[in-house]
């Protein structure tokens, strides 16, 4: 398991760095206060070279001699100080380290200027965060290793002036947080002749041990007693068998309950996807990855609230025993479903784990799942749609998606939508039209939580893993685990 890029922080007197990366905001100086003379007087100079204007990914760079801790400078641009949000300094952090990793620099120091977006604990929290996480790759089935080799050493960041104080008590913090994104990223990438449903279920032992949960196993038998006909009826097609893993967790406070799709690869099963891409459905974890790594965390942190998550775990493949088009199901709460299409098999396997979360008590829920194409065409990679029923936690939500400088983006529940999901010869249908096919997911979870209010889907389909190799790395990101850490802290804390 790789561990988190050291970070430290500095003060710029007494730096001592390989190279020196500050931030300059389009039209203005980088920011030099609290410099050594000599230091402040090359920035300036380095950014006052005729061409450059602080646009973004602007990069002059320059060796200083003399006595300075600094072997080179370089001033990259930020873009417009009013462009900026609290996502966009992830991609400035997170190419600046990249850069450093693969050119050999062994201790970068990173510089930005104060911005409502650099300053402050949350914002302290996420740039530390963001450094710490950017550097990991997928190396498990690497055998050559002298590219992976080139690794930095340590990253000394130097607090905005006057945010000492916030970024030394966001380390910690961003340090745990840092550890369970990598985790998850670790265990989303894994492949999925590796990544088998009993796979996942040793590693939720193991992550589960480690912090201090209870890790209870519905096998097939059990869900078969409890006529858990969605996570059975997904199962079915695969020589590995299905199961439904819960964790717990505290014994006061709050009920908070997490819920996350597990499928460990998604081939469509009978209505089977294109080839194209099908190599990405081993991502089709990621929501139960997360949900495993943000239980790990809350449990280890010690957050004060009784935590309930249900990770519904199958492999959804074609075979003479799958279940078909056609097929009517019945689901956990009762409710009977007529399957048209058996790549719709997310919110199967949810409908289950849904209604036996809220069944068991659930105040708060929460459920992140690799739900559907179509949310991803909608917001891109960029950001999760969250559907929620409720205002006031979806607004908490959002709040706790900025502060995390995590993409999340409020999608509708209209009861138009709610229609749709009606069956012919069941109560439900599984799938309906193409348009507006993420709604409909998320209208078809609704049917299983009953009357609770405070429940939220997040479909994490296009976040959950980037598809390029890019600054941050390919394959799985981890994302939700920080906006879910946030929200539940906020929670425990009211
Ligand atoms: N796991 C997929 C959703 C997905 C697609 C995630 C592409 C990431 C990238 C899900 O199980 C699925 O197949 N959804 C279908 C639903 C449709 C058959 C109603 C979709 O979105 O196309
Ligand atoms: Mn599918
Ligand atoms: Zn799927």
């Amino acid at each position: 398991m790789r561990e988190p890029t050291p970070v430290s922080l500095a003060a710029l007197e007494t730096l001592a760095a390989d190279l020196l990366l500050v931030g300059c905001f389009q039209g203005e100086a980088p920011p030099t206060a609290g410099a050594p003379p000599d230091l402040a007087s090359a920035l300036e100079r380095l950014a006052a070279r005729s061409g450059f204007r602080g646009k973004e990914n602007q990069h002059v760079e320059t060796l200083i001699g003399g006595a300075s801790g600094v072997s080179a400078l370089a001033v990259r641009g930020l873009g417009k100080r009013e462009q900026l949000d609290a996502v966009t300094p992830r991609g400035w952090v997170c190419s600046a380290v990249d850069a450093a990793r693969r050119n050999g620099v062994a201790r970068l120091g990173l510089l930005l200027p104060a911005h409502a977006e650099t300053t402050g604990p949350a914002a302290a929290q996420r740039l530390l965060r963001w450094v710490m996480v950017c550097g990991y790759r997928y190396e498990s089935y690497l055998t050559k290793r002298d590219e992976v080799e080139l690794r930095l050493a340590e990253v000394q960041l130097v607090p905005p002036v006057g945010e000492g104080a916030n970024y030394q008590n966001a380390l910690a913090p961003a340090t745990a947080l840092a550890k369970a994104v990598i985790l998850a990223r670790e265990i989303g990438n894994a492949p999925p002749n590796e990544a088998v449903p009993e796979w996942l279920e040793k590693t939720a032992e193991r992550v589960a041990e480690h912090a201090g949960m209870e890790l209870e196993v519905l096998d097939l038998e059990d869900l078969e007693r409890l006529r858990m006909g969605g996570i059975l009826a997904v199962g079915r097609g695969s020589a590995r068998p299905p199961r439904l893993l819960k964790l717990r967790y505290g014994s006061s406070g709050p009920r908070v309950a997490l819920v996350g799709k597990g499928i460990t690869f998604d081939t469509g099963g009978i209505s089977i996807k294109p080839a194209a891409s099908m190599e990405e459905m081993k991502y089709d974890k990621c929501g139960a990855v997360t949900v495993l790594a943000l239980a790990a965390l809350v449990a280890e942190q010690r957050l004060p609230v009784q935590l309930r998550a249900y990770l519904p775990v199958a492999e959804n493949m074609p075979d003479g025993d799958s279940y078909r088009p056609g097929d009517i199901i019945t689901c956990y709460n009762g409710k009977t479903v007529e399957i048209n299409n058996t790549d719709a098999e997310g919110r199967m396997v949810l409908a289950d784990a849904l209604a036996l979360a809220v069944e068991e008590g659930a105040e708060h829920l929460l459920e992140f799942s690799t739900l559907t194409g179509a949310c991803m065409v909608a917001l891109g990679r960029h950001a999760a749609g969250l559907y929620a029923p409720e205002d006031a936690l979806a607004s908490e939500l959002l709040t706790a998606a900025e502060r995390a400088g995590e993409r999340l983006w409020r999608m509708p529940l209209w009861p138009e939508i709610g229609e749709q999901t009606k069956g012919t010869h069941a109560d439900l249908k599984n799938s309906g039209e193409r348009w507006g096919s993420a709604n409909f997911a998320a209208a078809f979870l609704a049917q299983f939580v009953g009357n609770l209010a405070r429940w939220a889907h997040l479909d994490i389909a296009g976040p959950a893993n980037t598809s390029a190799e890019g600054p941050e790395g390919l394959g799985a990101t981890g994302y939700g685990i920080s906006l879910g850490f946030d929200w539940i802290n906020s929670l425990a804390r009211r």
